[in-house]
């Protein structure tokens, strides 16, 4: 290493708050393979942003990600994060401060689930207080709490597994993150919660995320921003949630997006953002200003009737809101729904 006065904290390790990444061109090509499996792949990632990466099986997402800690070597190209060329960096040095959750869970089965938590902290000489606290913490945070610290990877569903890998990649508080598929073994009850638990500490702790997925709602619900990947891990659109849903940048996008693009769209504005009409108009029924749009429209549709009304936190009324006021919402012309063939 040639940075001394750092040499045990690469990458801007014991500051738990996000650093930047930075991909240039960076290709792989595995030995023996007459393509690349990622091909010139330039990425900026900010300090503190969650990004999503989206894309069918086998495109490079697990490739370019293991890229960044060095798990995989790139073939050309550079990696910084915080600024620093992670290819000048010890390699086991470098893993420690990158919290990595791997697609196949990856525990180690002769190990409790309490030992698992603390391979990192060890490595790094906490004391064993500290690495206790820690891993009690972390079991609380994943809903893991009572005998699982003493069970063994084996006596625990795949899911709960799951819970447990995230654990650990989080136990040392590292700056940055890498999480391919963390959520993918667990039922969409689960998952919704595990993602509500991870955006609420997410809001807190302000980590640098990579974060991959199948499931391109859950990108949505989580991501900053979303890379839409495709062979070779092209990017086919880096960009909000938002920006992505009201103007994909082609077929390909528009496929991962599936059915539905305006209601996901709704889903991520606040019913206080939409243009509330008068409180005259106001239904029976109401909404809170916390919901979002989606919530509305549905309350809108159950309730049958044309408008409800809108309510602040105290439940203290603010306005109406009807089908025309949340098309203008989105943006939309508000199309006359009366007309044959009009609005569909
Ligand atoms: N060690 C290897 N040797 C040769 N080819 C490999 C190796 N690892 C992965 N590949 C190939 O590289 C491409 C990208 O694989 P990668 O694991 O990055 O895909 P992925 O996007 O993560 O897919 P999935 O969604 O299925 O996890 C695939 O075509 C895969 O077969
Ligand atoms: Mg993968």
């Amino acid at each position: 290493m040639s940075d001394t006065t750092t040499t045990s904290r690469p990458a801007a390790a014991g500051d738990s708050s996000g650093v930047g990444i930075r991909l240039e061109n960076v290709t792989k090509v595995y030995p023996g393979q007459p393509t690349p499996a990622v091909d010139a792949f330039s990425m900026t990632v900010e300090p503190g942003e969650l990004i999503m990466f989206v894309g069918p099986s086998g495109c490079g997402k697990t490739t370019t990600m293991k890229m960044i800690n060095r798990i995989i070597e790139p073939t050309s190209g550079t990696i910084s994060i915080d600024g620093r060329d992670v290819l000048s960096l010890d390699p086991n040095e470098l893993r420690r401060h990158i919290g990595y959750v791997i697609q196949q869970i990856g525990l180690f089965p002769h190990m409790t689930i309490g030992e698992n938590i603390a391979v990192v902290p060890k490595l790094l000489g906490w004391s064993k207080k500290r690495t206790a606290d820690r891993v009690e913490e972390l079991l609380e945070t994943v809903q893991l709490s009572g005998d699982f610290a003493q069970r063994y990877p084996r006596q625990l569903s795949g899911g709960q597994q799951q819970r447990v890998g995230v654990a650990r990649a989080l136990a040392a508080d590292p700056p940055v993150m890498l999480m391919d598929e963390p959520f993918g073994a667990t039922d969409p009850i689960t998952r919704e919660r595990l993602q509500a638990e991870f955006l609420r500490l997410q809001e807190s702790i302000g980590k640098t995320i990579i974060f991959v997925t199948h499931d391109f709602d859950e990108a949505i619900r989580l991501g900053d921003r979303i890379a839409v990947l495709s062979e070779r891990s092209r990017i086919e659109q880096f960009d909000t949630p938002a920006a992505i849903l009201a103007a994909p940048a082609n077929d390909y996008v528009r496929s991962f997006i599936g059915h539905g693009a305006a209601l996901k769209r709704l889903a991520l504005i606040p019913v206080g953002e939409a243009p509330l009409g008068p409180m005259t108009d106001a239904g029976a029924v109401a909404v809170s200003v916390a919901d979002n749009l989606r919530d509305a429209l549905d309350l809108l549709v159950v309730n049958g009737s044309p408008t409800i009304a809108v309510v602040d936190r105290d439940g203290r009324a603010l306005g109406s809101l009807s089908m025309e006021r949340i098309s203008a919402a989105l943006g939309v012309e508000v199309a006359d729904i009366s007309r044959p063939g009009g609005a569909r």
